[in-house]
């Protein structure tokens, strides 16, 4: 347990460090999730993918691709490469607004994130079985409030998730003094909108150059006024 670390953030930690393969974390947008995802108790680089409605299963496992001459080859995708990994032992997929897929990457992702023991999958020019390296390891992370928008067969697989409230504290270490406490805060006071750690980097990198008010009106937007106002009497929640 790290005392410095908001409850979320040493779930996160304590779950991903105990050797438990499947994490799910979700909430508000911008709090760290995809940061914490591709760098925690990783063995390596961490694969990467972005659920769109339009993913297809061939962005997941692979497709065939032009290798001149006339002939193609097999190009893995990188949920079997993370499957892989270094040396066949696995590594970290990361796969980001799980909520977002459908249909075909969806039955996919849920051979790429079956319990070890069922997943295999063959590979379509050599025949090889493929099988996920014992250090295979999968976060996927939504910006859901809850989980009723994620697929049963999905959740199912995901046994432990952890619920994001709070940006982690190595992302707001990056701001300004003044603007640390109102991020680790989260959210306007009255306004139950969490603001996002990216809009404080945009505000700061911004005031830095034209000003609070400008900075404020640019980023916030109709909340600007009401950002200032918090961040000057120090309101923020
Ligand atoms: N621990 C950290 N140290 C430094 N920067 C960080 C850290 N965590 C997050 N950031 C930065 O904060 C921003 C938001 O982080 P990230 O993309 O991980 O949020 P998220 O929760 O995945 O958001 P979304 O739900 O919108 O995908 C990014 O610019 C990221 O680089
Ligand atoms: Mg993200």
């Amino acid at each position: 347990m790290d005392e410095g670390l908001p409850p979320c953030w040493n779930d996160v930690v304590d779950v991903l460090a105990s050797g438990v393969r499947r994490v799910l974390l979700f909430g508000p947008p911008g709090l760290g999730k995809t940061y914490a995802a591709l760098r925690l108790a990783t063995n390596g680089p961490a694969e990467r993918l972005t659920c769109t409605e339009d993913l297809t299963s061939a962005e997941i496992t692979g497709s065939w691709m032009p290798a001149g001459q006339g002939r193609w080859e097999w190009r893995e995708g990188p949920g079997i490469r993370a499957w892989r990994g270094v040396n066949g032992r696995g590594s970290r997929l990361v796969v980001d607004e799980i909520d977002r897929a459908s249909g075909d990457a969806l039955s996919t992702l849920l051979l790429i994130c079956d319990s070890p023991e069922s997943a295999r999958w063959r590979h379509p020019d050599s025949g090889e079985w493929v099988r996920p390296g014992e250090e295979f390891t999968v976060v996927v992370t939504t910006n859901s409030g809850t989980l009723e928008e994620i697929p049963v067969a999905l959740r199912d697989r995901f046994p432990v998730c952890v619920r994001i409230d709070r940006p982690h504290p190595g992302a707001v270490s990056t701001l300004s003094d003044d603007l640390r406490g109102p991020a680790l805060a989260g959210a306007l006071g009255g306004d139950e909108r969490f603001v996002s750690l990216r809009s404080f980097y945009a505000f700061d990198a911004l005031r830095a150059q034209l000003g609070a008010q400008r900075a404020a009106s640019l980023v916030f937007g109709s909340r600007a006024d009401a950002f200032l106002d918090a961040l000057a009497i120090g309101s923020l929640r």
